[in-house]
């Protein structure tokens, strides 16, 4: 097989080492050694989410978690206000719509941040509204949210939920459940927890149990009081994905070990030298104001089409980015810089992008990427010293 670099905003590269420990014969989830893998994976995922309270482990990709956080929170027909700048905020609506809740929707330019005081103002002219749906970072944007701003907002209505999508946010920035009052939130294994696709993660606050016992939307596989009754016992109500669950022991094992705060840290120097060698390519930022460190969208030049560039790339260096979708198809490119990567990841990625792009015409100066790149981390971290 031809030697790949994943550099897509999910999935995201998985550290061979836990690859092996995947690799392990299965094991059955009713024996004593799953209960303890379990309650291990409990424990690290508290200190992922940075809360005191349960976080359950789904066998689900992320838009799972997004459903069970409307259906186990509203009653029919309940009004929610959701923020919608790119696909997966518009993900909301459709989940609400499909279980006949009433959206409503606080539409964001693609590319910018919610404004949270447009926020508080749909909130006080409509009392009706139960639970604010938003995503930490609007991955098809790479835009981040203002959550704090929003949860300074909600944190004052004991009637209001702050439900955050966090799927490319939690083990990328700084986004503490308990000590930022976020009612719901979740993610998914594929992003920052640096695991293949298959297990979605959820937890929700005090305030939130009360909405958990009104709520009367249909549910069945994604019950979570039924899996928290399960998994307060190291149990799952369903079949667990044991494998993915192994992984995860890992991984967590790992983050633990660089900490928090080290992984954060590592990730917004990478976002950084990422959207410096962006910059030096003569290329424009689509969130240059809100960026979010999960990844870069690179806009391509005029008359140049974003799905040729990542053609170069995949074609003559084996790196894989994620284009955009629906109105940014073609027009930006998204390169990922989250979970298990390295100052040589960032360098491949501007590199082979300087490369593509004089391939396809336009003018980026031989070396001035990665040249961007050096100099940022080097000021960053020492580590590379440029003349
Ligand atoms: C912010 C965000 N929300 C939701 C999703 C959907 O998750 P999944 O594809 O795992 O269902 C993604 C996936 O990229 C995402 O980045």
């Amino acid at each position: 097989m031809d030697k790949t670099y994943l550099l897509t905003p999910g999935p995201t590269p998985v550290p061979p080492e836990t690859l092996l420990e995947m690799a392990r014969p299965v094991i059955h989830h009713r024996e004593n050694e799953f209960r303890t893998l379990l309650g291990q994976c409990r424990e690290g995922l508290r200190y992922l989410f940075q809360t005191r309270r349960d976080v359950l482990v789904l066998a689900s990709s992320g838009t799972g978690a997004m459903e069970a956080a409307v259906t186990n929170f509203l009653r029919r027909g309940d009004k929610a206000l959701y923020v919608n700048g790119g696909k997966f905020g518009e993900r909301w609506g459709k989940i609400l719509t499909a279980y006949g809740c009433q959206g409503v929707e606080v539409p964001v330019a693609w590319g910018q941040a919610v404004d949270p005081e447009e926020v508080r103002r749909a909130l006080d002219a409509d009392p009706g509204i139960r639970a604010v749906y938003v995503q930490a970072t609007e991955t098809s944007t790479a835009v981040r949210h203002p959550v704090g701003a929003l949860a300074a907002i909600t944190r004052e209505r004991a009637d209001v939920l702050l439900v955050v999508d966090g799927i490319t946010a939690v083990g990328v920035f700084d986004l503490p459940m308990d000590a930022l009052g976020i009612d719901v939130l979740l993610t998914a294994s594929q992003k920052a927890l640096m695991l293949p696709p298959g297990l979605a993660f959820i937890a929700w606050s005090e305030k939130a149990e009360g909405f958990l016992e009104a709520a009367d939307l249909p549910r069945f596989y994604f019950d979570l009081a039924t899996e928290r009754e399960k998994q307060a016992d190291n149990q799952t109500a369903w079949t667990p994905a044991v494998t993915l669950i192994v992984g995860l022991r890992d991984v967590l094992g790992r983050i633990r070990e660089e900490t928090l705060a080290g992984v954060f840290r590592r990730t917004a120097k990478l976002a950084g030298a990422t959207r410096a060698g962006v910059l030096a390519l003569g290329l424009r930022l689509f969130a240059p104001d809100h960026p979010s460190d999960a990844c870069t969208a690179a806009c391509m030049p005029d008359g140049i089409d974003g799905r040729e560039v990542m053609k170069i790339l995949r074609e003559r260096f084996g790196v894989i980015v994620a284009g955009g979708q629906d109105q940014a198809q073609g027009k930006i490119l998204r390169i990922a810089h989250m979970g298990t990567v390295d100052d040589i990841q960032v360098i491949t990625a501007i590199t082979t992008l300087e490369y593509a792009l004089r391939k396809v015409g336009h003018p980026a100066r031989l070396g001035s990427g990665v040249r961007a790149v050096l100099e940022f981390l080097g000021a960053s971290s020492a580590r590379f010293i440029v003349e």
